[in-house]
Formats: C-alpha cells, structure tokens, sequence
C-alpha cells in the first residue's frame, strides 16, 4: 500500500491503472477510522480492482464553532487499518495541498440541504461538496462509497453527482453498529463513560419507533412523537432535530405515510452532536 501526499502523485498512479484497464474505487473519509469505514473500503476492495481511501480533516464542511480543531487524528493507526483492509493507496493531502489560499469556488446544492443537519450547521454541506467534487476530479473514481448514517449526505452526494454529470456510481452502505446498538462514529470518542450509556438512547427511540411502523402505525407526527418521549426521558440528551422525511427529497411528512422514508435525528449528548437514523419502505 503506497501513501501520497499530493495531487500530481495520486493523479499519476490512477493514469498507470487506467492504461492498465484497471477499475478505482474511492472511499473519501476524515480519518479516526473506525469500524463504520472499514465496511466501506472492504465492500470498495470487492468490488474494483485498485481503491483509495482519502484521510483529510476537511476544514470548509466545519462551522467556526465547531469541532475542527479537536477532531480526533490518528494517522498511524488509520493507515494500518487500511493496508489491513487491502487499500492500495492514502491519499493524505497536506497543509494547503487542496485548497489553494485565495480560492474562489463554492459548490452548493440547493433545497436539500436546507433542512436537517443542512439547516443546522449552516454552510457545512458546501464544503463536503466542495471537497467531495474535488476529489472526484482528481480521483476520477468509477465509485465512491458513503455511509448510510450520514443519510442526508449521501441524498446530497448523489444530487451533485447526478446535476454536475459525473460518471461516478454512489455506493451507500449500512449503517455499522456496536454491539449495544450505538451507530459507530468518529465522535463516539469524545463520550465520557456515562454519556456513552446515554448515547444509547438514540437508537432505542429509533428501535422502538421501527416496532411501531412494523405494527402498522403510519402517522408521521404520531412516529416522531413517539421518538421525542422517548429520548426526552434522557436526562443527559438535548435534541437538535428529529424528522420524518421522504427518502429521497428529504421533504418533512407530517400526515400518513404513503413512499419510503427516512426517520434522521441529530441528538447532543453533552457537547457531543450524534446523528442516527433508520429508512423504512411502506
Ligand atoms: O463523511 C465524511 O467523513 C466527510 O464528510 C467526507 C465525505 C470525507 C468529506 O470530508
């Protein structure tokens, strides 16, 4: 497994593969690799013939309060997790390697990301884009695969890939879980052992919510009330949002369900923002 720093390096490797007929899959991630990720460079490794995994803490998708400068980094360990894996190259640009100072691009996709996470951390799903549609220039990957935990971002994801033309399949894969349930993530790091505990609650409301749809119940407003009790009845959660949403537009429901859906919910566990959530096809 090779690790290069910089465009020109990655963007010369690629063209050797593509002489050579080679299919590339590319897995784009900030590091802290866990679990989550592995899932998506090992179904990436399945499916093509040489992948690259992106580790690059992405300043632009970071709101000015936001985690940017305690993210958790740990290249070593990153990299040993994706030779394991049967990556074939990281691609770890640094310092300004990506972004040029006076750069004067944005990439925003509109409607979609003016709700849930979009309308919460405003200006974040510009800077996944920015750097995604950056990446996928470079890269020029037959597919790129994301995790279905981050759902509006896949939604988004796709919408750029489908408006900007690119001839990159979106893979999304499921959500990876720990063994009690909680959705893995990068930030799970920052849960003290009691907020670990209480983190929990996502996904139990989540679960609980699932038995009321396998029950039959099909009322959007009654599903998310059911969920705002539930995780209410945690003293150390604050809720950011809970939504019923129509899967692919991510339109708010409130009547009867009648098209799949996706039920997100953003919930802070102390200072720790968590999102979860479950699809359903009625
Ligand atoms: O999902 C993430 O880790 C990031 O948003 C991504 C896609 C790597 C872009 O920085």
């Amino acid at each position: 497994m090779m690790i290069v720093n910089t465009i020109e390096e990655v963007r010369n490797l690629i063209k050797g593969w593509r002489k050579e007929g080679l299919s590339v899959g590319f897995v784009p991630t900030m590091g802290a690799l866990h679990e989550g990720h592995q899932s998506l460079m090992e179904r990436a490794v399945s499916q093509n013939d040489r992948v690259v995994a992106s580790i690059f803490v992405n300043p632009t998708q970071f709101g000015p309060n936001e985690d940017f400068e305690a993210y958790p980094r740990d290249l070593e360990k990153d990299v040993a997790l994706c030779k394991e894996v049967g990556v074939h190259v990281v691609f770890a640009p640094q310092g300004e390697e990506l972004y040029f100072p006076d750069k004067a691009t944005t990439v925003h996709i509109s409607g979609i990301t003016d709700v849930l996470c979009g309308s919460k951390r405003p200006g974040h799903f510009d800077g996944v884009c920015l750097v995604v549609s950056k990446f996928f220039n470079i890269i020029q990957p037959d597919r790129a695969y994301f995790g279905q935990k981050d759902a509006q971002q896949v939604a988004v994801i796709k919408r750029m890939v489908r408006d900007l033309n690119y001839e990159i399949e979106i893979v999304s894969c499921p959500i990876v879980r720990e063994a009690d349930g909680l959705a893995k993530s990068s930030r799970n790091l920052y849960l003290s052992k009691e907020e670990r505990e209480a983190a929990l609650v996502l996904n139990k409301s989540l679960e609980f919510v699932k038995k009321a749809l396998d029950q039959g119940e099909r009322n959007a407003s009654i599903l998310k009330a059911a969920i705002l009790s539930c995780i209410i009845q945690e003293p150390l959660a604050k809720i950011d949002y809970v939504e019923v949403v129509e899967m692919e537009s991510l339109q708010s429901i409130s009547g009867d369900i009648n098209c799949p859906i996706l039920i997100p919910i953003a919930v802070y566990i102390g200072k720790t923002r968590l999102i979860d959530n479950i699809t359903y096809a009625v």
